[in-house]
């Protein structure tokens, strides 16, 4: 989910923290934890209709003593996890799993207060602790900090998982929030201090994808992991970006000097001018003004007629077939009737910020994050099942 502003925590920070001092020894070192995520059609979420028509990737976790289950939205662009409270009552709570603390014996309040404004709604409650599981085998963290958060915007009523786990290597000014996976990577937890996301190309299948914490199973990628420097945004898993091409060629113009990886996006997010020059690069592609997108008339989306689209990091042309990127739309025709395609490539960023590569791009492209700063990387490999894009 692209954040539109940052965190607006109310108290100021204490001036110490302690975030390893409470990690589990039950948890052996140098493991590696596996997490299947969802998509569409999963009966976790009991709504089947908004279940079939759900867009964010979630999977399943526990918070508190007994364990209750959620789903959260794993979002590598923001860096907090929260879950709905039992205490708010609008749909965008109720429709869903709520934290009830009264029925944790180790649930524990905290001095502080959260505020969070995503791209596209915004969540508001207190941070309290409580002991956090994920994944298979379990990883457990003690005291891990969460938002339970009191006031949901609507917009997370049509959405299938209950809460979002942020996964951006983003540093906490509130005690205890650091988010889990940078409490297992500080800690020591895991194999190697990082993640992998697979987002299964079959869209219609009822797996997902599958993160793992620790490493990464080879059998979700085609060939050899590239890696990419991350630079140091302390908010993103953010990259250099050298050039944005299309069928190889670099195209004039761009903006944007970075690029970030967001599964909890969709699209492909760049700024007004961005989306005129790289849409405009592809013939075929023009604006309507009504859908404020630009279509092609899907016959022509062709991969003879639309060469592959590239971004282009660390000197290597990361590639997406016009497959991931032209979808037909279901509500509009040409005027002859024929099907039309739009063009995910949409905008949304301010001119500086960097190009937001969401779920279209990591369907295409396995994705490993490394944090191990100053030398914190991201890796990049085709992803299994993808209809070809290296
Ligand atoms: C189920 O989800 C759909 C789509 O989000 C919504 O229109 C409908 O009201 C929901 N039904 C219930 C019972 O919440
Ligand atoms: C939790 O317990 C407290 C103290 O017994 C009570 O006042 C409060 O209403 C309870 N909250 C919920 C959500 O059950
Ligand atoms: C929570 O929602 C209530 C009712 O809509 C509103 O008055 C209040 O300002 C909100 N609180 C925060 C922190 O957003
Ligand atoms: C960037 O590419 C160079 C040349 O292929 C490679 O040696 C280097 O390891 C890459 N950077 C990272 C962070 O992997
Ligand atoms: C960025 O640098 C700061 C200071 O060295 C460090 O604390 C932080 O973890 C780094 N972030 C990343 C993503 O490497």
């Amino acid at each position: 989910m692209r954040r539109a502003a940052v965190a607006g925590l109310r108290l100021a920070a204490l001036a110490s923290l302690c975030q390893l001092c409470c990690l589990p020894p039950a948890f052996a070192a140098g493991s590696v934890s596996y997490w299947p995520l969802y998509l569409s059609g999963s009966s976790l979420d009991s709504n089947s209709t908004r279940s079939a028509e759900n867009n964010v990737y979630y999977g399943v976790i526990s918070m508190g003593t007994p364990a209750q289950q959620f789903t959260v939205n794993i979002d590598t662009g923001s860096s907090q996890l929260w879950l709905p409270s039992i205490l708010c009552t609008t749909p965008s709570c109720t429709t869903h799993k709520q934290y009830n603390p009264n029925d944790s014996s180790t649930y524990r309040p905290t001095d502080y207060t959260v505020e969070l404004q995503y791209a596209e709604g915004a969540v508001a409650g207190f941070v309290d602790t409580d002991v956090f599981s994920v994944g298979s085998p379990a990883i457990t963290i003690q005291n891990q900090g969460f938002g339970e958060m009191t006031n949901v915007s609507s917009d997370f009523t049509t959405v299938s998982s209950d809460g979002v786990m942020g996964l951006s290597p983003e540093a906490s000014s509130t005690p205890s929030f650091l988010q889990p996976f940078l409490r297992m990577a500080d800690g020591n937890l895991l194999a190697q201090p990082e993640f992998s996301l697979w987002l299964n190309p079959d869209v219609t299948s009822l797996t997902g994808g599958e993160m793992v914490f620790g490493g990464y199973n080879t059998a979700r990628f085609t060939s050899p992991l590239q890696g990419i420097a991350a630079v140091n945004s302390s908010k993103y898993w953010q990259v250099n970006l050298d050039a944005v091409t299309i069928g190889g060629k670099a195209v004039s113009g761009i903006q944007a000097k970075g690029a970030i990886f967001d599964s909890g996006t969709t699209a492909i997010i760049v700024s007004t001018q961005d989306f005129q020059t790289i849409n405009e690069a592809v013939s075929g592609l023009q604006y309507n003004s009504e859908l404020q997108a630009y279509v092609i008339p899907c016959e022509q989306a062709t991969n003879a007629n639309v060469p592959a689209l590239g971004f282009k990091m660390n000197g290597t042309d990361f590639t997406i077939p016009q497959t991931a990127w032209l979808f037909e739309l279901v509500d509009t025709q040409a005027s002859d009737g024929s099907p039309l395609c739009y063009s995910s490539i949409s905008p949304g960023n301010g001119a500086s910020d960097p190009i937001t590569l969401g779920a279209n791009f990591l369907r295409e492209w396995f994705s490993v994050y490394t944090y191990e700063p100053p030398n914190s990387r991201v890796q990049l490999a085709p992803a299994s099942g993808s209809s070809g894009s290296a």
